[in-house]
């Protein structure tokens, strides 16, 4: 059996009284994509932010790559492979949008030599990647929601991750500005060489509620309830599931595309 890329057992995070995620254990395996679901407030983004490092948990074990990475700093983790996007985006606002890329692969260069041109030919390549090239010399405060949307996930593509994580990368989209997006999650996953740009068989986690749009894209399923993971498995499982379906009764949400 394949070697899962990244393993999570146990993991739990306490917000002082409040447990937010409850001995969460899954695997993620090269080249998937997987969709993290659950209702709001069940402990998705914690959890990402568990797995980037921007907080540590209280217990359980993060292994990436066959490392265990718990309680690693960010940079680092960035450095490994494993990337994250935001689900309230917060760029630099006033730098341009080429900047804002670029500063997220400073972290990723190689070397200390790694020429900035080298850097600059990389950020333009995930800018144009995800169709925002020419806005690569404008300041971020300019975009729309939909463009610092696909900025974010340019941000991220510029490190050449193994492993990305996107937290609501549909959220506030109209549908033409989902399509965007979902194409260039679709191509990226497909994988070849984008530029200087290189992604091959990357795994993705994908939070998302608009989740017609989701099943269309992913392999697999985890569903989180109050801080726990509540099943895994294939899309039509999930969404066909008495215990998910249970979960989400009340909530808005669509599972099928109409
Ligand atoms: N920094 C924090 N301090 C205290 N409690 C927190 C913190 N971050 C999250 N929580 C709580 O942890 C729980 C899980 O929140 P989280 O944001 O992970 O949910 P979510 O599944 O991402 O929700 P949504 O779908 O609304 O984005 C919630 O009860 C939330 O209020
Ligand atoms: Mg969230």
């Amino acid at each position: 059996m394949t070697t899962p890329l990244l393993e999570v057992d146990g993991l739990t995070k306490k917000f002082g009284g409040l447990t937010a995620l409850n001995k969460v254990t899954f695997s993620i395996y090269p080249g998937e994509i997987v969709a993290l679901i659950g209702p709001n407030g069940s402990g998705k983004t914690t959890l990402l932010h568990n797995l980037m490092g921007i907080l540590t948990p209280t217990a359980g074990e993060i292994t990436f790559k066959g490392q265990d990475i718990t309680g690693n700093h960010p940079w680092d983790i960035v450095r490994r492979g494993l990337v994250g996007t935001f689900q309230v985006v917060k760029p630099f606002r006033n730098l341009p949008c080429i900047m804002n890329v670029m500063v997220a692969s400073l972290v990723t260069r190689k070397k200390w030599g790694e020429w900035t041109k080298r850097m600059e030919t990389r950020a333009m390549d995930a800018l144009e990647f995800v169709g925002i090239g020419d806005m690569a010399l404008e300041r971020a405060a300019v975009l729309s929601h939909g463009d610092l949307k696909r900025l974010e996930i340019a941000r991220a593509i510029a490190t050449e991750p193994a492993l990305m994580l996107l937290d609501e990368p549909f959220g506030g989209l109209n549908p033409a500005e989902t399509e965007l997006i979902a194409n260039s999650i679709r191509r990226l996953h497909k994988g070849g060489r984008f530029g200087r740009l290189h992604s091959e068989e990357i795994s993705m986690v994908i939070v998302e509620h608009k989740l017609a749009d989701l099943m269309r894209i992913v392999d697999r399923v985890i569903v989180l309830n109050f801080g726990e993971v509540l099943t895994i498995g294939s899309p039509e499982m999930v969404v066909n599931d008495p215990k998910v379906i249970k979960a989400y009764i009340g909530k808005e949400v669509v599972f099928h595309a109409s």
